[in-house]
């Protein structure tokens, strides 16, 4: 059902993909692309209330909980905001999506991949990126980028933030063809026209005039 096209941003904190979201987004809609920009968790009313309980370092989360909440606010995502927009033949550019799930829970807390999945799937209905930039860098170097006061994930030790990153890496193996891995400690500006260069003839492809 995918009428649209659905270009997901993925990476650890501090490595660059809301810079890169915004920088795609803004060529996009210049160029008289049809384009949405959403954050996941977040763009929706609930979802963004639900983003500030996840990231409040102040609330103690246990994983499965963590897990319901991502996946709560993604429902409310992909249904009242994200299908719509397909069905409108829009581009939507997601600030992180499904993969983080799998990098962050599976892989970073441990919870099992299969069942995350399941639930995963329930959330999406089933919808995928058509394309997804990883921007990946080293740990420290992504954390050090952040400035404002570290929320609940960003304040995780190095070893979490080091297996969200090789969790990321892994799936990136596993789908090749979707999942396209940068260099995030280049510039970004040269980041910027690699994004281009990936997502301008997946677009073409898809009839959109550019
Ligand atoms: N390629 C880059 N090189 C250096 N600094 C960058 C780069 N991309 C983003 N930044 C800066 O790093 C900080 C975090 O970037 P951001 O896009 O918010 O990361 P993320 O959304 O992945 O957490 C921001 O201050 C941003 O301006
Ligand atoms: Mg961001």
């Amino acid at each position: 059902m995918n009428l649209g096209v659905l270009v997901s941003f993925e990476g650890i904190e501090g490595s660059g993909k809301t810079t890169q979201a915004e920088l795609l987004y803004h060529d996009l809609k210049t160029k008289g692309v049809p384009v949405v920009l959403f954050r996941d968790p977040g763009s929706t009313e609930v979802g963004e209330r639900i983003r500030a309980i996840l990231l409040d370092p102040k609330v103690k989360i246990s994983p499965w909980c963590e897990l319901f909440l991502y996946l709560a606010a993604r429902s409310e995502l992909v249904r009242s905001a994200i299908i719509p927009s397909l069905k409108e033949k829009k581009v939507v550019i997601l600030d992180r999506f499904c993969d983080s799930t799998f990098a962050y829970q599976a892989f970073g807390r441990g919870l099992p991949s299969r069942r995350v999945s399941v639930i995963n799937k329930i959330a999406t209905r089933a919808i995928k990126p058509n394309l997804t930039i990883l921007v990946d860098i080293e740990p420290t170097k992504g954390l050090k980028r952040i400035t404002h006061p570290h929320d609940r994930i960003e304040a995780e030790d190095r070893a979490y933030h080091q297996k969200v990153r090789e969790g990321y890496l892994r799936l990136a193996r596993r789908a090749r063809k979707r999942i396209k891995v940068l260099d995030g400690d280049k510039p970004k500006e040269e980041l910027h026209l690699e994004v281009k260069g990936f997502v301008y003839p997946l677009l073409r492809e898809k009839g959109y005039r550019l």
